[in-house]
C-alpha cells in the first residue's frame, strides 16, 4: 500500500494554477473565485471516490469515506487551500493533496476501515482575507461563536458569512464539532523552517505548536505641513511607530530572546504624501512562542513600549486584538503511532516544535492530533520561492496513509 507520486505532483500543479497573482506566487484568499476553483478540484476528485461531500459550520469542506461501523467517531486528515498574499504552492496544499491521495489508495485497494475517514479542507486558515487566522476550524469547534462571525469583515466590509454564501458555500451541517465526533486527526504540512533540511532529514514529527498573539496598533499624531512645522512642534505618528517597531524586534530578539519571534508585517501611513507629517499610522504585531508565559511577557513589554513612546511624543494609540491562541502539545498516542510507522519504513522522524500555526492547534482541543512535517527548501515559506520535493511529500504521505489506516481500522 503506497501513494502515487505522479498523482501528488499532478494535484499540486493543478491547484497552483488557481492563483490571483500568476507569476508572482500564490494568492488564493478564502471564498474568492480562485479558492472556489481549487476547492471544486478537490470536490471532483473526492466525488470520483464516492466520498460524501458537505460543508461544515465555518465553511470547511468535508469529504467522508463511510466506515463499516455506522455511528462511530471519524478519523480526519487534511489541511487548508487558502494562502497568504504572493505565497507558495505547498503551504496547506501538501496536506490536502496527501489526504486526497491517501483516500484514493484506501478506496482503490478497498482497505477496510471501521471508522469513517474524513478529508477536510479548513477555511480561512491564513487570515489573509478576514484579518484573523484559523477561522474555519475555530468556528467549527465552537472556539469562535456564530455571533463573532458577523464582526469578521474583509477590506470591502463583507462579513465572513456573506462572503461564504456569495461564493456558493452553504453550510450543510451547522452542528459544532465535539470530542465525541472525532477519534483522531493527522495533518501533513511543509515545515516552513530550515531544521529538517539543515540536518538532512526528511520527516518531522510535531510535538508542540507555538501559541500566537496578534494585535493591530493604531497611532494618532497631528497631520501638519512638512515645511512650515518646526521639528520641536511635531506630533509625528510615523516617528513614534518606527521606534515602537524597532523596540518590538529588540524585545523579541534580545530581551525575551529565542525561541520568541515577533513580526511587524506592514505599515499603513496616512495621509501618505511627501509634504505632510503623518497623522495616523497602523501596523500589526505578530508574536509567537511555544510557551504561553513568554508569549504574555513579550506582548506586555511591547504594549508598554507603545504607551511609553506615545506618551513621550504626545501621541495617542489604540490596540485592537486580532488573534490569541495558546501553544498546544499534540497527541503522544498519535505521534508514537506515526513514529512507529516511520521507523518501520526505515525513517527516524525528528521531534519538533512548529513556529507556524495550523488548524491542528485548534483541533487538538477536541481530539488526538498528530502532525507530519516535510522539508522546506532553504527553510523558505509564505513566498513564491517556497519549495518542497515531491519525493519528500510522497514519503510523508506514505507514512500518513499507513497511520490513517491503522487509526481508522
Ligand atoms: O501564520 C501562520 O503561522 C500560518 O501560516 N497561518
Ligand atoms: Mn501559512
Ligand atoms: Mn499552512
Amino acid at each position: 500500500m503506497e501513494t502515487r507520486m505522479e498523482r501528488i505532483e499532478k494535484d499540486i500543479e493543478a491547484i497552483a494554477l488557481f492563483t490571483a497573482t500568476p507569476g508572482s506566487g500564490i494568492t488564493r484568499v478564502t471564498f474568492s473565485e480562485k479558492y472556489i476553483r481549487a476547492r471544486s478540484y478537490i470536490i471532483e476528485e473526492l466525488n470520483s471516490l464516492g466520498a460524501r461531500i458537505s460543508a461544515t459550520l465555518g465553511g470547511n469542506l468535508r469529504g467522508r469515506l463511510e466506515g463499516t461501523e455506522k455511528g462511530t467517531a471519524c478519523v480526519m486528515m487534511g489541511s487548508h487551500l487558502d494562502s497568504v498574499l504572493h505565497g507558495g504552492k505547498y503551504d496547506g496544499v501538501a496536506g490536502v493533496v496527501s489526504a486526497l491521495e491517501a483516500a484514493r489508495v484506501i478506496v482503490e485497494e478497498e482497505i477496510p476501515h471501521r471508522h469513517p475517514i474524513d478529508v477536510i479542507v479548513f477555511a480561512e486558515e491564513e487570515g489573509s482575507r478576514f484579518g484573523s487566522g484559523l477561522i474555519g476550524s475555530r468556528a467549527w469547534t465552537g472556539h469562535l461563536s456564530l455571533d463573532d462571525l458577523p464582526h469578521l469583515r474583509d477590506n470591502e466590509g463583507m462579513t465572513y458569512l456573506e462572503a461564504m454564501e456569495r461564493s456558493g458555500v452553504l453550510t450543510d451541517d451547522p452542528s459544532v464539532l465535539e470530542a465525541k465526533d472525532v477519534k483522531a486527526m493527522i495533518e501533513l504540512h511543509i515545515e516552513q523552517g530550515i531544521v529538517l533540511e539543515k540536518r538532512g532529514l526528511q520527516i518531522g514529527l510535531v510535538e508542540r505548536i507555538a501559541g500566537i498573539r496578534q494585535f493591530l496598533v493604531t497611532i494618532h499624531g497631528v497631520s501638519n505641513h512638512a515645511g512650515g512645522t518646526p521639528m520641536g512642534l511635531r506630533n509625528d505618528a510615523l516617528q513614534g511607530a518606527v521606534r515602537i517597531i524597532a523596540e518590538t524586534e529588540e524585545i523579541a530578539a534580545h530581551t525575551v530572546g529565542d525561541p520568541t519571534v515577533a513580526t511587524v508585517g506592514f505599515v499603513i501611513c496616512e495621509p501618505g504624501q511627501f509634504n505632510i507629517i503623518p497623522g495616523k499610522v497602523q501596523f500589526p504585531v505578530d508574536i509567537r512562542d511555544p510557551d504561553s508565559r513568554r508569549l504574555d511577557e513579550t506582548a506586555k513589554r511591547i504594549l508598554a513600549a507603545v504607551e511609553r513612546i506615545c506618551l513621550h511624543r504626545g501621541l495617542t494609540f489604540e490596540v485592537t486584538p486580532k488573534s490569541d491562541i495558546a501553544p498546544v502539545a499534540l497527541s503522544q498516542e498519535v505521534s508514537s503511532l506515526i513514529d512507529k510507522v516511520a521507523r518501520r519504513k526505515g525513517i527516524e522522524p525528528l521531534r519538533m516544535t512548529s513556529g507556524a500555526l495550523h488548524d491542528s492547534s485548534i483541533m487538538a482541543a477536541i481530539t488526538n492530533v498528530g502532525m507530519i512535517f516535510v522539508p522546506s527548501k532553504d527553510g523558505r515559506s509564505h513566498c513564491p520561492e517556497e519549495f518542497t520535493e515531491i519525493k519528500d511529500i510522497k514519503l510523508g504521505a506514505d507514512i500518513f496513509l499507513d497511520a490513517m489506516v491503522q487509526l481508522s481500522s
